[in-house]
């Protein structure tokens, strides 16, 4: 099943009290289409500390619902971490994205617990490092040190040589009901083809570096025939400033009154990728979240595509991928 064809609308609007939920009849009875004759994203809207917010969704090929937007805490002490997540909670944002190799999961479960969300209201993503995916109880760790029953989303965060060990685990965890679909990120279209063809369970999204510099052109493709979802890392670039400041992004902006950053995570959304932008300003935060009342029209997406550079900040090679493999993980507290 490819991309297209998972994608439906429905609108529900939720009140804080959840005592008046109702189908907001408008845009539940709407289907629309992108240029490529996509149907977009799911829509939901809801309200938040008196403020209305609206999210999308992708489902993925397993039937789950991914929102379109959350937030990373990539370089993030466990503090800092812990501070992102709670304030990105309760800004609204639902989906959150860790790692074993970030060692901050402890931070981010105590964020969550913090903030006061109901776990079954998020989608928590994180990422097995090399190291434990020979290791038994890998998942059983990480699901400790997040101080949850269960794993929205679970990444192999490299494809080194041992991948396929740690596929199972997550294989076998997903069928245990610990984890609700597989990711594989940083994965060569070699690699993703061969899990996808000789794998048990077929992966649902891939997580790898993508922004209007490197929007991942020819990786878009092969996910289309696999069905599955891209989620963009480095979303903004890394902050750099030569991307964010683009002038086409500045216009964009100033039309729709929004920031560059907003109008680059609109970009993305639009693309059909999930973005995860990192950031300890809550300001930022919160305005990474506010991407849901404007859409860029297809001359603008057109616009933006022509900055595409074919311009990676991070490239792998063999020897970084063999370093990984050997890479022990600090204690994460
Ligand atoms: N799978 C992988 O191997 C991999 C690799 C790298 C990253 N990731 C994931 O991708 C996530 C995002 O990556 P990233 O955080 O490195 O890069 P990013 O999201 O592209 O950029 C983050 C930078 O942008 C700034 N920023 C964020 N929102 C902004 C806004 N609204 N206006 C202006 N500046 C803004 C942040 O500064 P402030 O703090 O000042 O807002 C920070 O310096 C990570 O947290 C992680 O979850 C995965």
């Amino acid at each position: 099943m490819t991309l297209s064809t998972k994608k439906q609308i429905i609108a529900i609007r939720e009140y804080q009290n959840r005592e008046t939920d109702f189908v907001f009849g408008s845009l539940a009875a709407e289907t629309t289409k992108s240029s490529s004759g996509e149907i977009e994203p799911t829509y939901k809207t809801s309200f938040w500390e008196e403020e209305i917010q609206t999210m999308e969704y992708f489902t993925l090929n397993n039937g789950i619902q991914m929102p379109a937007a959350g937030i990373g805490v990539f370089m993030m002490s466990p503090a800092e971490a812990e501070a992102s997540v709670e304030s990105a909670l309760r800004s609204g944002v639902r989906l959150i994205d860790t790692a074993n190799g970030y060692m901050n999961e402890s931070g981010t479960g105590r964020g969550i617990k913090k903030s006061g969300v109901p776990r079954e209201e998020i989608f928590l993503v994180t990422k097995l490092w090399p190291t434990v995916y020979e290791k038994e109880t890998a998942v059983d760790e990480t699901l400790a040190r997040l101080g949850t029953g269960y794993i929205d989303l679970l990444f192999l965060h490299q494809p080194t040589d041992n991948w396929k060990e740690g596929y199972k685990q997550i294989e076998k965890a997903y069928k245990e009901g610990k984890v609700k679909a597989i990711g594989l990120s940083n994965f060569p279209e070699d690699l993703l083809q061969e899990a996808t063809c000789t794998m048990e369970i077929k992966p649902q999204v891939v997580q790898v570096e993508a922004h209007p510099y490197f929007p991942q052109t020819g990786l878009k493709k092969i996910l289309k025939e696999t069905g599955m979802v891209l989620m963009s890392w480095y979303p903004l670039g890394h902050g750099d400033k030569n991307l964010v400041n683009e002038p086409v992004f500045a216009q964009l902006a100033e039309n729709y009154r929004k920031t560059n950053a907003q109008v680059i995570l609109r970009w993305h959304i639009q693309s059909g990728n999930v973005v995860i932008p990192g950031s300890k300003n809550p300001d930022h935060i919160r305005d990474n979240f506010d991407i849901f009342d404007f859409a860029l029209t297809d001359d603008e997406m057109a616009e933006i595509a022509k900055i595409d550079k074919g311009m990676r900040y991070y490239t792998a090679t063999p020897e970084l991928i063999a370093q990984y493999a050997k890479m022990e993980l600090q204690p994460d507290l």
